[in-house]
């Protein structure tokens, strides 16, 4: 009898109670390649077969096999008491070779974006979250004029298959990860490490952002309105950069002059030119780029095309200027690491300082690794005070999204570390909520407003 009680009790305590989504939107979030498996005609299904390349050469044939368990992960998600969850679509699947929009694969992730409805859960769809279909590698990628035009048919093949069941939309997850990895650092696919090319790509990804930005308005239902947020967001990687040095020194200046390069190149300037239509370089010299570069590119059709802008905060990093390096800085992990609770609050106000147009605010990414789950419901927690700190001096935030659902593919660092609320059993494909998860769960449903 007690054990049944107990039973109940335990039940109960997940039991389905969703915040509501006019309020806040409270959720957790992941990407096709990471979970699905078998993306098999991806530019980083190839990268991850080339030997040396993934720790201990792991690959994704299976990953958390959510392709075909997506309904055993969102009863889970359901459990929890999200109101959203945020997936994304995989182009490499939707359309495999140049123009052919696979009618099976877009009815998947139709069938995907009703399950999560079906449970009262509001699905966030983002476009393009690192991968690519192999022959949009091999056409150039990013580098090519032609992208933008690509990137748009593939947004509308998307939307109208999806029509009317998605709200909210992200076209992009972390451009900027994309540049620095994919064209700057070759640390992803297509592997190059070259800054002109990168420069370059910036342009296409912003013109791409605009396309698709235009198209997936028009395909976003007017009841998209009743909710926090709506229609077409962008979720930008920021990081907390603080001088190595005492800002009062000649060092402390020098290590704030390559915080604002990094602060220009991995927010600011993609932000400004998705509200303004211009897209302003402002480097100055610096090893890889001995000229600098000062170009002002005129993207009108990027003017006024987001709705809501995505904050993916992490961590923070120590910067200090170090002339051998590309960028003339070298990131430091601060003493005892680079979990910052209170930089949530700070990156929300210094997003707030960079929008000209009044676009509300959404944490798209916020996680740790954390196999043994001893910190995950003390960082999540600590960063919604800091959070809570930034709503109530008048920051306008509309919701959390919690990275990620499951454990899943790390990229490049393959399955070990473990961001997920639920774990995986990468044996078995064992589903296991974690005890952050229920905690995650009670403060929701304790905070059905917001933090
Ligand atoms: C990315 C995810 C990644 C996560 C944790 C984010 O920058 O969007 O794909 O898994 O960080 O490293």
């Amino acid at each position: 009898m007690r054990t049944i009680i107990l039973l109940a009790g335990i039940m109960m305590s997940l039991s389905t109670v969703h915040a509501d989504t006019s309020r806040f939107l409270w959720g957790a979030a992941f990407s096709s390649h990471q979970v699905e498996g078998g993306n098999d005609k991806s530019d980083w299904w190839d990268w991850e077969h080339v030997p040396g390349r993934i720790e201990r050469g792991e690959t994704t044939e299976v990953a958390c096999d959510h392709y075909n368990r997506f309904r055993e992960d969102f009863a889970l998600a359901q459990q929890l008491g999200l109101n959203t969850v945020r997936l994304s679509v995989s182009w490499s699947r939707i359309e495999p070779s140049p123009g052919f929009f696979d009618p099976r694969e877009l009815n998947h992730y139709r069938d995907v974006v009703m399950d999560l409805r079906a449970r009262g859960i509001e699905p966030v769809v983002t476009l393009h979250h690192f991968t690519h279909p192999r022959w949009f590698h091999e056409a150039g990628g990013w580098t090519s004029a032609e992208s933008p035009k690509l990137f748009a048919a593939f947004a509308e093949a998307v939307a109208t298959a999806l029509y009317p069941h998605v709200s909210i939309w992200i076209t992009f997850n972390e451009p900027m990860v994309q540049i620095t990895e994919g064209y700057l650092k070759g640390a992803y696919p297509p592997g190059i490490s070259d800054f002109k090319t990168g420069v370059k790509v910036f342009e296409n990804l912003v013109r791409a952002h605009a396309a698709a930005a235009k198209v997936l308005r028009e395909h976003t239902p007017p009841s998209a309105k009743a909710l926090a947020v709506h229609g077409v967001g962008i979720a930008l990687n920021l990081n907390v950069f603080h001088p190595a040095h005492d800002p009062a020194t000649e060092a402390g200046q020098e290590d704030l002059k390559g915080i604002a390069v990094l602060e220009h190149l991995s927010g600011w300037a993609a932000l400004e030119a998705l509200q303004t239509g211009h897209l302003a370089w402002d480097i100055p010299p610096i090893p890889a780029l001995k000229k600098g570069h000062r170009e002002a590119l005129d993207v009108a059709e990027a003017a006024h095309s987001l709705d809501w802008v995505g904050v993916n905060y992490y961590s923070r990093y120590l910067i200090e200027r170090d002339p051998s390096n590309d960028l003339g800085v070298r990131w430091i992990e601060p003493p005892g690491g680079g979990t910052y609770p209170e930089g949530m609050g700070e990156i929300v106000k210094s997003t707030e300082r960079h929008l000209s147009d009044r676009l509300p605010i959404v944490v798209s990414e916020n996680g740790i690794a954390d196999a043994l789950d001893a910190q995950r419901a003390g960082f999540i927690q600590r960063h919604l005070e800091s959070l809570r700190g930034a709503i109530s001096t008048g920051s306008d935030v509309r919701g959390y999204w919690y990275w990620s659902l499951t454990d899943n593919f790390e990229w490049n660092s393959g399955y070990s570390p473990r961001f997920g609320l639920v774990e995986i059993d990468y044996a078995t494909l064992k589903r296991t909520v974690r005890p952050s998860a229920r905690w995650y769960h009670d403060f929701i449903a304790n905070h059905p407003e917001g933090p």
